[in-house]
């Protein structure tokens, strides 16, 4: 697949704004797409603070900052997509609400683009069999903020092509992004092994064996870094 110049982030909360925010610093002409026209003021105040705040600690020229908010369009019309290479679905976490969706997108975006999924624990085999080319989409499970923390979890469904996994790896690590890749099953990696660790730290709780305190501590010693490994260690910039 030839090198991507553009993306669409459809969703402009929380992880839309993020992804956004990573595709306009790293090059790509971006489109950033809510439904909601105060979600997407929001955003585009949010991008531009924090690329602000970047540009005013060095982390990134102001020349390269003025330019990745001169790459960033937003807008509530889904067909401004048509042209994007891959377009990042970040909506509300319902099935039903993304399906239909993929089956807009289905329509409006060219025939190599690919369709990726930002979902926490939907199907992307599921979302997939809506539209007309399965092959050509993919799970991208940013972790939040989509601009600092460094895993991404690409998630492969049951059709999804080598060629299509090939390039969205590309383009995460164009992100700067460390990628692990997880077959569709249920919480993927990340929650697969996250929610029983908190439904663990209830039990801890329940049969008296610490404090609320003492088990949030050793939870998150890792975060304050007087525990083990982080697999979700945030990036130096960006
Ligand atoms: N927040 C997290 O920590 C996190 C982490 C990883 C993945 N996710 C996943 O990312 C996705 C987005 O989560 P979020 O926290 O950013 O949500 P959010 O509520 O902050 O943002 C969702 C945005 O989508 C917009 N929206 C809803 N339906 C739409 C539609 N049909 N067309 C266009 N815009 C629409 C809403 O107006 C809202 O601005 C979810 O699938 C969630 O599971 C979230």
């Amino acid at each position: 697949m030839a090198e991507m110049k553009s993306i669409g982030v459809v969703g402009s909360g929380q992880m839309g704004s993020g992804i956004a925010q990573l595709g306009a610093v790293h090059g790509l002409n971006v489109w950033l797409i809510d439904s909601d026209p105060l979600a997407l003021s929001r955003a585009s105040k949010s991008i531009t603070s924090s690329i602000q705040r970047l540009v005013s600690k060095a982390q990134l020229s102001l020349a390269a900052g003025t330019s990745a908010l001169g790459r960033l369009q937003c807008t509530a019309k889904l067909e401004e997509l048509c042209s994007a290479d891959v377009i990042i679905e970040a909506i509300v976490e319902s099935e039903d609400v993304k399906k239909k969706l993929f089956l807009e997108l289905d329509k409006i975006a060219k025939s190599t683009a690919i369709l990726a999924s930002n979902t926490s624990s939907i199907s992307i085999t599921r979302l997939a069999s809506v539209t007309s080319r399965p092959r050509q989409v993919i799970g991208m499970h940013f972790m939040n903020p989509p601009p600092i923390m460094k895993l991404i979890e690409i998630v492969r469904g049951a059709d999804t092509s080598d060629e299509t996994f090939n390039a969205t790896k590309t383009l995460a690590e164009r992100f700067g992004k460390t990628v692990i890749c997880s077959q569709d099953y249920s919480g993927f990696i990340v929650n697969r092994i996250l929610m029983p660790m908190i439904n663990e730290a209830f039990f801890t709780l329940y049969t008296g064996v610490a404090t609320k305190e003492d088990i949030d501590t050793g939870r998150l010693g890792r975060k304050r870094g007087i525990g083990v490994y982080d697999y979700r260690k945030p990036s130096p910039r960006l």
